[in-house]
């Protein structure tokens, strides 16, 4: 632990940023295999993904493969997974943007057992999005997540399949995640510094592909993406500067389309995109990158390429996308009957701050992890207004909360505005550096008790998790 000085003040060396390396752009990139019923889930300990053409030693929930297979289900119908948990260890699923009842969302301490299984059934009533899931043991989520347990849930509805919007071989579902690796094996070992800025990879995989390529024809794609990574926050942008257009976030599709020329995406958030290839010359290549940003100590100080896509094939295309994408209602700040803050700016590990003088870890208002605390009790259907506040923080921290989706009301500090990204559903909300931001929030009828997190996942380990009972 901490080197205590002659002074008395703590001597943390806050982390330096964790360089990534490019690769060379000529391993194919892969989509997981797709699950429409059936649903199975084996953890296992499995060679998969494709590092520089090798698989790589790293858990699956499939056979030879890195990421988990993507479920798809339509809103309104029943999910049952059976998840065989193989691993040597007890591990569960938490099932990301998803509301299900208390004792279906892998809640930290329902734990599958090594050798045992459990079937997650549960009906789906979200809107059309991309949601996923990933384990969820306390102080695991972490390692489990790193080592390539996680996986896509398309779910569709009837408003979203009426636009037809691209599909098939035009819809590109991207789970960008950073890796370490060490003799072809997946390596989760975070120092103490790491625990504060979180775990970062050097070597940025797309599906669990390492600096993949792909070809695709002049047409318009529904470029989907999750941030995977437990603590890499990325500037997405094409490297030819061209802008490209947002239809959705974390909990679908928003009201209108908006125009970009690159985005900011913390771990666990989702974006949907029409990126347009109509235009480029055949052969042309363009590249996903990431740009620089104001990200604190340790992220944003590197630009870098996640993946290529070459325009190899000439076709007609006569999509137009549609003005207006979906209807929902926009909340007010005025249908909130609690509203409740957090500080979150918790500077665990800047010198002479009190966080870690008090020998606690990330913390939310002071407070860490408690399986046994109820931290917040909320009314079952209320609206509440819940202000996450990093303003003295110097690290980013993406605030998830489990059961519900929220809109984003207000940002102030750092960036100041409501990102035209997160004008959506969101469950997943990001704070960089020294911003406060205010969520509204419908909390759903199912009682129980849920927690809410820094989707950080070394942050989460670390204790920066709390529980809300809705009673
Ligand atoms: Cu994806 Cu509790 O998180
Ligand atoms: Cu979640
Ligand atoms: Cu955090």
């Amino acid at each position: 632990s901490c080197k205590k000085m002659e002074d008395g003040m703590e001597e943390m060396m806050p982390g330096e940023p964790v360089p990534v390396t490019e690769g060379n752009f000529s391993d194919a990139l892969n989509f997981p295999v797709i699950q429409s019923d059936n649903y199975s889930l084996i953890a296992q300990t499995t060679n998969g993904g494709v590092f520089n053409s090798n698989p790589v030693a790293a858990y699956g929930y499939q056979n030879d493969a890195l990421l988990g297979p993507t479920l798809k289900v339509s809103s309104g119908q029943p999910l049952s997974v059976n998840v065989q948990n193989n691993l040597v260890e007890p591990t569960n699923i938490h099932w990301h943007g998803l509301t299900t009842p208390e004792n279906m969302d892998g809640y930290p301490t329902d734990l599958i057992q090594a050798g045992s299984s459990f079937n997650y059934n549960f009906p789906v009533n979200s809107r059309a999005g991309m949601y996923w899931y990933h384990p969820h043991s306390d102080k695991k989520t972490g390692e489990h997540t790193f080592k390539g347990l996680a996986g896509l849930i398309i779910v569709n509805d009837a408003e979203e399949s009426a636009l037809n919007l691209p599909s098939g071989q035009q819809e590109l579902l991207l789970v960008i995640q950073d890796k370490r690796i060490s003799g072809n094996t997946i390596n989760y070992a975070p120092a103490e510094t790491e625990v504060i800025t979180g775990y970062m990879g050097t070597y940025v995989f797309v599906n669990g592909v390492y600096a993949p390529f792909y070809s695709l024809s002049t047409r318009q794609y529904r470029v989907r993406i999750l941030n995977g990574s437990n603590a890499r926050v990325y500037h997405l942008a094409l490297s030819d500067t061209a802008s490209f257009t947002v239809i959705g976030s974390d909990g679908g599709l928003m009201a209108t389309p908006e125009t970009v020329n690159s985005i900011l995406v913390g771990p666990g958030e989702r974006v949907d995109l029409i990126v347009d290839f109509r235009n480029y010359a055949l052969n042309s290549e363009v590249f996903l990158i990431s740009k620089t940003f104001d990200g604190g100590i340790a992220q944003g100080t590197q630009e870098f390429k996640i993946m290529k896509f070459v325009v190899s094939q000439q076709e007609a295309d006569t999509f137009i996308l549609p003005a207006a994408l979906s209807s929902y209602n926009v909340l007010s700040e005025s249908q909130s009957t609690h509203s409740r803050s957090f500080d979150i700016s918790n500077p665990h590990g800047t010198m002479g701050h009190s966080g870690h003088e008090s020998g606690m870890g990330h913390n939310i208002g002071g407070k860490t992890f408690d399986a046994n605390r109820i931290d917040e009790y909320v009314t079952a259907g209320a609206i509440e207004v819940w202000t996450f506040d990093n303003s003295l923080g110097e690290e980013p921290h993406p605030m998830h909360l489990h059961g519900v989706q929220f809109q984003l009301l207000d940002r102030a500090g750092g960036r100041g505005v409501i990102e035209p990204w997160e004008k959506g559903w969101k469950d997943t909300a990001l704070l960089m550096p020294k911003e406060k931001v205010q969520v509204i929030i419908p909390f759903g009828s199912s009682t129980g008790k849920f927690v809410f997190h820094c989707h950080n996942l070394e942050h989460e380990d670390d204790g920066m998790m709390l529980n809300y009972l809705i009673q």
